[in-house]
């Protein structure tokens, strides 16, 4: 259920996204490098799994899986009917909201965000009582696309919910 646009119509789907939601943050709108979704990947066994990536730019996933449900919705007000994991890199700059909208589904869940997440006050009565880990990358993501041309000045890992690791913290190899 990937809808990839075509290149012609990336820059027209990008400014009707925008339209469509309001402003976005410009920090909030680069794509995931595929080493992100590689690491996650040696992590989370997706064999026979679909996979909601809810966080809609260009379409662009750099994210090989057979079962990827990735459209142009809200992520406020649609679910899927069917799905077995929410992994996605969303808007940071409205992460609190994020993190509370996929506790409250029900599914586990990998959230790349900060790793200043973590110290927010809401973070630790949000990860009360879950089955939480994190996974922390050897090194800071560069995000991919529009004017980042800088490195990046923090580090983001996976926030990971619902999947049973038997560790809070696992370190990249
Ligand atoms: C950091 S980008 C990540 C894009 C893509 N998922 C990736 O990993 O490459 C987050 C995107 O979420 C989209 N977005 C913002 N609010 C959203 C919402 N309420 N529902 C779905 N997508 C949203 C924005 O268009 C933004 O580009």
């Amino acid at each position: 259920m990937n809808t990839k646009p075509d290149i012609l119509h990336k820059k027209c789907l990008h400014i009707y996204i925008m339209s469509t939601r309001g402003k976005i943050s410009k920090c909030d709108d680069f794509n995931t490098p595929a080493e992100a979704w590689e690491l996650i990947m040696k992590h989370i066994d997706l064999a026979g799994k679909k996979v909601w990536l809810p966080f809609f730019n260009d379409g662009d996933i750099k994210f090989e899986h057979s079962e990827i449900i990735h459209q142009d919705k809200d992520f406020f007000t649609y679910e899927p009917d069917e799905y077995d994991y929410i992994i996605d890199n969303p808007p940071f700059s409205i992460k609190q909201q994020v993190l509370e909208r996929c506790v409250s589904l029900k599914k586990p869940f990998a959230l790349l965000l900060p790793i200043e997440t973590l110290e927010r006050k809401y973070f630790k009565l949000l990860v009360k009582d879950q089955d939480f880990t994190m996974i922390i990358p050897n090194k800071r993501y560069n995000f991919v696309g529009g004017s980042n041309k800088k490195n990046v000045m923090f580090k983001s890992c996976f926030y990971c919910f619902g999947f049973g690791f038997d560790k809070q913290l696992i370190f990249e190899d």
